[in-house]
């Protein structure tokens, strides 16, 4: 069944072809467009989205939106794939969950869960300190925890955050249940339902289902594989409409593993300071550059508080710790009363570990290894799929992190190739689930290489190779 933004992109498409709008002519403003076709902002913008991906359209920065030259551009026949005994995806929603439930069954190869490497020496650490921790501290029959959460670890965070160019004391970083549910408290103390969120595209599907699940709107703006979060676009988006917070991954983002530059940092302060709106900065890969030195937070260049950076041991370490954190800037009154009222109930016992984990030189040795560990996960999964795969593609090259995302021959549809993967026994995350517009990257996938090289994995990318060589 046809969407309202499909219907109304192959409507503005006839009058593109039929001349209405001529090549380099200005198109209606997304909120003039809006409201000559009745719809919302967002379904405009999803309009547009589909025409600029077709490269009938494009976006001047400063400018707007522009007709392309039409008769250049080459038209590829959609390939519906899925036969009706297949699981039948209807919503992102719905596939997003596919792949969560698929991507945590042990019975899988998987290349989809962006989960840290399980066989770091420093995991058999936590576990023994987890044993002492419990055996030697009283971390039972305290009552509640402070609601900012063990102030161990948060001495620890404020040491190692000036490594990002961050100063900052204790007192003002609130430990949370892990950065998904650190951005969620951001969301809800800055955001009402109806408000607009900037956001980088393609982006990590938890925090679009977040937004989404929030009631609020979303712009999602280009991210290039190197550069991450186009700041002029992101300075259009500001000029064109009342965007209430921006949410970025400015360090290995997920999935294409790009670095804003500095000036873009910087470039991003200077405009939340002009527009006095914050930036949610989601920094959980920052420590797991391939870079000798960590690359500094936009929080580092943060003057009035804007910022509100959150992060997690979910990747450093092992996400079922369920422990994040936020410097949350100004806001610091409000997310502590939406951190008690989120739980006042929290566990102790990982907070402590952590906290005692991260403050010893043994941790620091544990990082250094990731990251040259992930460099060359990163750089086998290269050959693999210079051995395997077609040559039309193209890879992001991740300086840090471990997901990489790769575009397919555009014909291909990857949320079919999911499926079929599946079926031979393979995990991977399909492109739909990395914007709200789940046509945009609807021939792209993300692998993630964090686990050990094995012969069985070695063979699942070889498997993955022709299917998608198959379909071709
Ligand atoms: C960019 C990004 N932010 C947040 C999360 C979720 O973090 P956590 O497990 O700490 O909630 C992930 C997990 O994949 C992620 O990639």
């Amino acid at each position: 069944m046809a969407t309202l933004y499909t219907l109304l992109a192959e409507s503005l498409e006839e009058q593109l072809r039929s001349g209405v709008f001529q090549a380099n002519e200005k198109l209606p403003s997304l909120r003039k467009f809006a409201e000559q076709r009745s719809v919302s902002i967002s379904t405009a913008q999803m309009a547009y989205n589909q025409l600029e991906d077709r490269g009938l359209i494009e976006v001047r920065p400063k400018s707007g939106y522009y007709v392309r030259h039409i008769s250049n551009v080459q038209f590829e026949t959609p390939k519906i794939k899925v036969s009706p005994q297949k699981p039948n995806i209807v919503t992102t929603s719905e596939l997003v969950m596919d792949v969560m439930r698929n991507s945590g069954n042990p019975n899988y190869v998987n290349f989809a869960a962006a989960s840290p490497g399980t066989d770091f020496p420093i995991l058999q650490q936590v576990k023994k300190s987890f044993t002492q921790t419990a055996r030697n501290r009283d971390f039972l029959g305290n009552g509640y925890c402070l609601t900012k959460g063990e102030e161990c670890l948060r001495r620890a965070l404020a040491q190692r955050a000036n490594d990002a160019g961050i100063r900052i004391t204790p007192e003002e970083i609130i430990i949370s249940s892990g950065c998904q549910s650190a951005i969620g408290l951001c969301l809800k103390v800055l955001c009402k339902p109806g408000d607009i969120v900037a956001v980088e595209s393609p982006s990590y599907y938890g925090l679009l289902q977040l937004i989404e699940s929030m009631g609020l709107k979303v712009i999602e703006l280009p991210s290039d594989p190197v550069t991450g979060l186009s700041v002029d676009a992101l300075r259009l988006a500001l000029e064109q409409w009342p965007v209430k917070t921006i949410l970025g991954v400015p360090n290995y983002n997920n999935p294409l593993g790009a670095v804003m530059p500095i000036e873009s940092k910087k470039a991003v302060i200077e405009l939340i300071n002009q527009y006095q709106i914050s930036f949610i900065e989601d920094d959980i890969y920052g420590e797991l550059g391939y870079d000798e030195s960590r690359p500094p937070a936009v929080k580092a260049y943060d003057s009035e508080g804007r910022v509100l950076l959150c992060s997690s041991a979910s990747k450093m370490l092992e996400p079922q710790l369920g422990v994040g954190w936020i410097m949350p800037g100004q806001f610091m009154k409000e997310i502590e009363y939406e951190r008690f009222l989120s739980s006042s109930n929290q566990f102790c016992l990982p907070q402590i570990v952590i906290g005692e984990t991260m403050a010893k030189a043994s941790f620091d040795r544990h990082i250094r290894q990731a990251r040259k560990t992930y460099q060359q996960r990163r750089d086998r999964l290269f050959d693999l799929i210079s051995a395997h795969f077609p040559e039309n593609i193209r890879v992001s090259t991740p300086q840090g992190g471990f997901v990489a995302w790769i575009e397919l021959p555009r014909s291909l549809d990857a949320t079919d190739l999911y499926l079929r993967a599946k079926e031979v026994g393979i995990v991977i995350s399909p492109g739909a689930i990395f914007s709200s517009n789940p046509s945009k990257y609807k021939h792209s996938i993300r692998l993630s290489y964090a686990q050990a090289w094995t012969k069985e994995r070695d063979q699942a990318i070889q498997t993955l190779g022709n299917l998608i060589n198959a379909t071709l």
